[in-house]
């Protein structure tokens, strides 16, 4: 790899310990809010390298500060921790112990990075331009119940206050090594949506006796699809998918309810709201017009995570300088999964990257067979420690 700074060498260093990091995180894959033993690792791990690390109450998220009471700016770098339900099929040499589990989003790779960044920022501690707080969040895979918003009612911005924050996350789809970066929308808002749709159900021979359920609702499945194709500006990514279909026990029986399931993708605040009002009413017209009637539940999960422009031009400059402008890889479009990180841009500015870990070979996140180059631990350290140094400085 070409140009190398700083702080990517002293990362180089930590080498070995990050890698053993990894390989103990990746053993004990622990799924959301049951991250104990991934706890623990994180706290032995802060303790080997002189860091004391504090539980934030009730969560299994840790947080340390390095360099607490020097004057400056407070920047908070954040890891999530939890695994995901797949069975790994990696045949790595250092497999998943946890049968059913696996660090299949990466997030072990996260924490190492995290505790890399820790260590050499620790090794500098007494020339840091301000405190640096390090978080380790639970849950992330969790969609409307997460563990950022809990993290930050338990503490884990304040004592001192942060001022902004920073995080990234691996992707495939990024050539190993480079960092993915994008100004704006990123990733965007997931809301949850649960359709019940209520005819009345008798036998399959008479449909004109009652409404048909299962009509109706083949019916607001197309008009969902409608809303995003004939009522939206087609220049505004809006995805709406339902993910499940629910009635009916026998060929020959219609039921009283149909359940939909699904999801609504947006990069905008305003088309989020406009996207929930447009769907209530849809559904309610779908259904009147045909002589059934709906409940509509609407469950929003995580908002839009976006980079505010200040805090992104200040983090790329520091990347810029510390690997080379060829290194920085101007993302075109943002992402339409969704992440747990977006509650902490709301509160401070900050930068969340993509670091690039695809080798042409790298499979998919949430696959069972992802297995990201070790070598990109160093980059990762080198990554938050010169992002956080780069915003203290400015
Ligand atoms: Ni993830």
């Amino acid at each position: 790899m070409a140009s190398v700074g700083p702080w990517t060498r002293q990362a180089n260093r930590w080498f070995p310990r990050m890698r053993a990091w990894r390989r103990a995180l990746y053993q004990e894959p622990e799924l959301a809010y049951r991250e104990v033993r991934t706890r623990r690792l994180i706290l032995g791990a802060l303790q080997s390298i002189g860091i004391r690390g504090h539980r934030i109450p009730g969560l299994n998220g840790v947080v340390a500060t390095i360099g607490a009471g020097r004057p400056g700016p407070v920047v908070a770098l954040r890891a999530d921790m939890d695994a995901l339900p797949i069975e790994e099929a990696t045949g790595l040499a250092f497999r998943s112990l946890r049968r059913g589990k696996m660090h299949a989003c990466g997030h072990d790779v996260h924490m190492a990075c995290l505790l890399g960044a820790a260590a050499v920022l620790k090794e500098r501690a007494s020339s840091l331009g301000g405190p640096v707080r390090l978080v380790f969040q639970p849950a992330e895979e969790q969609g409307d119940r997460g563990g950022a918003a809990p993290m930050l009612e338990g503490g884990a911005f304040d004592s001192p206050e942060v001022d902004f924050v920073v995080g990234a996350h691996v992707e495939p789809s990024i050539p190993i090594g480079q960092i993915g970066w994008k100004v704006g929308p990123v990733m965007a808002a997931a809301d949850h949506f649960v359709i019940t749709v209520i005819g009345q159900g008798g036998h399959a021979a008479f449909p004109h006796r009652g409404p048909d359920a299962i009509v109706v609702a083949a019916e607001v499945v197309s008009g969902l699809q409608a809303i995003v194709s004939r009522a939206r500006d087609p220049l505004e990514p809006v995805v709406v998918s339902v993910g499940s279909v629910h009635g009916g026990t026998s060929h020959n029986v219609l039921p009283d309810t149909v359940v939909l399931e699904g999801t609504v993708r947006t990069l905008q605040p305003t088309t989020r709201a406009d996207m929930e009002a447009r769907i209530r009413r849809r559904v309610r017209h779908i259904t009147a017009s045909l002589g059934a009637s709906a409940e509509v539940e609407f469950r929003r999960g995580y908002p839009v995570t976006s980079n505010p422009p200040g805090a992104m031009k200040v983090v790329v400059g520091a990347l810029q300088r510390e690997f080379g402008s060829s290194r920085l890889l101007a993302l075109e479009r943002p992402m339409m999964g969704a992440e747990d990180f977006s509650r902490y841009l709301e509160r401070v500015p900050g930068a969340f990257l993509f670091l690039g870990v695809g080798t042409g070979r790298t499979p998919s996140l949430h696959s069972a067979r992802f297995a990201p180059p070790e070598s990109i631990l160093p980059v990762g350290a080198a990554l938050l420690s010169s992002a956080a140094a780069g915003l203290q400085a400015a």
